[in-house]
């Protein structure tokens, strides 16, 4: 895609976007319910099912025992996401190629193909499509002159402020 490879990251990492870019997705998520957990070197977004909708039958020592999970997103620092849903693993790995272009490769590992089209998991070809011109739009909008940056949503861009205060970290910023 024709933008910066830390653009797709920042955009992956955070589920603010959801009801206005993902209008299917946003019928099977949970919002208000939707969280980020932070760890050293990586951290895990947690989709809670609205009522109904297809979701893990997790085992009794999970942490999410009880609870409606209907996706695990999982990114390690700087540009691996892996990506549970009830049928199987999504991967994405994100490699720069150049400033302004970045190739993101997509590895789908199903091991029930009864649920490919349920849930968070469904049509994620989708969903991906919808970041991708969301993530162009915004590599297009931050190079305007009239760009500045704002403050993190502290409930909304955990793992954003993450991702960037292990980039200033590593870079020596
Ligand atoms: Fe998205």
């Amino acid at each position: 895609m024709k933008a910066n490879w830390a653009l797709y990251c920042d955009n992956y990492l955070e589920g603010f976007h959801i009801p206005f870019v993902h209008a299917g997705l946003n019928q099977v998520l949970d919002y208000s319910a939707y969280r980020t957990e932070l760890f050293e070197y990586g951290n895990l977004q947690v989709g809670v099912a609205k009522g109904g909708e297809a979701c893990f039958d997790l085992p009794p020592d999970s942490p999410d025992y009880g609870q409606a999970i209907a996706a695990y997103y999982f990114w390690l620092f700087p540009n691996l996401m892996l990506n549970f849903y009830p049928w199987g693993l999504s991967i994405n790995i994100v490699k720069p190629v150049g400033p302004e272009l970045t190739r993101v490769s997509f590895l789908s590992y199903v091991w029930d193909p009864s649920k490919l089209s349920v849930g968070a998991g469904a049509e994620i070809d989708k969903v991906e499509r919808e970041d991708e011109s969301v993530v162009e739009a915004t590599h297009r909008g931050i190079r305007s002159r009239l760009y500045d940056r704002g403050r993190y949503s502290p409930e909304r861009e955990k793992g954003v402020h993450h991702f960037h205060r292990l980039l200033t970290s590593f870079l020596n910023l």
